[in-house]
């Protein structure tokens, strides 16, 4: 790439960051060319300067809060740049004549760029914003159950997102990385599951939990999937104290933070539901058996932190005895997934029915319980 290509690709980046995102409207006069010509201008906006003016700071960033544009991929030749990217935003304000949804909606663009010295000359674009509109007027979530999964971008998460879209939830699908999460949805809405909405969450992290809860006014059910494996092996008498806590600030405390800062928001639902999702290698009773086939998989930090997960689950379940909320810790049994290399005989769909089971519980359904695919009794209940 010419040195010219880059700075090209950098001006058309920090369009994108200081224009679309942020609104900075000294920015905009910099960037664009007093000869610029869009070819695409959104209808009754002018092709010219004033109209993307119009268009960005007028009308767009009225109508949509909560901005932010993600850029999955840019390519540079000569003096064009060809970007491929979403516009994501709340919509508060009526935009080209479809009255606020108050959803989040998505603007999904390409569009090719010719600079000129830095700054922008013409501009084409394909946009799916007029045809994604007014297919909100006929959306309407008010009705819909909502559940909210931790590492749903990806494994057992994302299938778990799947089965309960097909079922007709409404899903808040929590992704710590915004990119991977967007193409999760992506994938989702190809196939015609729409009613999903991604949830920036890292549930090791304070701030971004808190600032997730803050976006959520209903939910009916929790499900705590994120979790991680740490070090293979990790002995006893060896393995690091912070390789240990690191482990427990997702698998434990992760998931005690995303309970305490949902549970009022939970408490509204009539049908409260909690998933932990654990493993049998949180079981003391198994690994206390030398006849169960994972009795040699042992270790410091991963079998506790869902030990720890289980009795926590068990504590909580006994506050909410009296309460119209299930909460159960869901093993989904051995699976291939990224987790462990795609080793293991399970499958994403079988390991995601277990937890959507324990998910959509009736009102008679059990609660304080542990259960899990590998468990090959009728109930599929675990010893703890
Ligand atoms: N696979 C198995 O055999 C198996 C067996 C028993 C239990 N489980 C449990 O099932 C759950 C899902 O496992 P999986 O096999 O689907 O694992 P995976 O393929 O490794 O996916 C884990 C998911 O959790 C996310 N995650 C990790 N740390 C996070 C954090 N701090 N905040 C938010 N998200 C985080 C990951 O996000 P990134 O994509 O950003 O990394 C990813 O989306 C875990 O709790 C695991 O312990 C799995």
């Amino acid at each position: 790439m010419t040195e010219q290509e880059s700075a090209n690709k950098a001006t058309v980046l920090r369009f994108n960051k200081e224009v679309m995102q942020q609104g900075n409207v000294e920015a905009l006069l910099e960037i664009i060319h007093p000869d610029f010509i869009n070819y695409t201008a959104p209808p009754g906006t002018a092709p010219g300067p004033q109209g993307i003016l119009d268009f960005t700071i007028n009308i767009m960033h009225q109508a949509l809060t909560e901005r932010e544009v993600i850029i999955y991929d840019q390519v540079a030749e000569g003096e064009k740049v060809v970007t491929r990217k979403t516009i994501r935003g709340r919509h508060i304000a009526p935009l080209l004549g479809v009255q606020p949804s108050g959803q989040v909606v998505d603007i999904n663009i390409i569009d090719i760029i010719t600079l000129k010295n830095n700054r922008y000359m013409e501009h084409w674009s394909i946009r799916d914003i007029t045809d994604m509109l007014p297919k909100l007027l006929t959306i309407n979530t008010t009705n819909m159950k909502k559940v909210l999964i931790t590492g749903a971008n990806k494994s057992i998460g994302f299938e778990t997102a799947r089965q309960l879209l097909q079922q007709g939830y409404f899903v808040y699908l929590g992704s710590r990385d915004l990119h991977n999460g967007q193409e999760a949805i992506n994938q989702l809405k190809t196939e015609g599951l729409n009613n999903v909405e991604l949830l920036q969450l890292d549930v090791s992290d304070p701030a971004s939990v808190k600032a997730a809860s803050k976006k959520i006014t209903e939910l009916d059910v929790l499900i705590n999937n994120a979790g991680i494996l740490g070090n293979v092996p990790q002995p006893p008498t060896s393995e690091p104290l912070s390789s240990i806590r690191k482990v427990f600030d997702t698998n434990f405390f992760g998931v005690i933070n995303m309970i305490q800062s949902f549970i009022e928001v939970l408490r509204k639902s009539p049908e409260p539901r909690i998933v932990n999702v654990t493993s049998g290698l949180g079981s003391l009773t198994l690994h206390s058996d030398p006849n169960w086939k994972y009795y040699n998989v042992k270790g410091a930090a991963y079998g506790p932190s869902k030990t720890a997960l289980n009795a926590y689950t068990v504590h909580l379940a006994y506050e909410l005895k009296d309460t119209a909320f299930k909460v159960n810790a869901v093993d989904p049994g051995w699976t291939k997934t990224d987790f462990n290399r795609h080793n293991g005989p399970g499958t994403v769909e079988d390991a995601a029915t277990i937890i959507v089971k324990y998910a959509t519980l009736g009102a008679d359904g059990p609660t304080g319980k542990f259960f899990s695919q590998d468990i090959e009794a009728a109930d599929q209940e675990s010893p703890w």
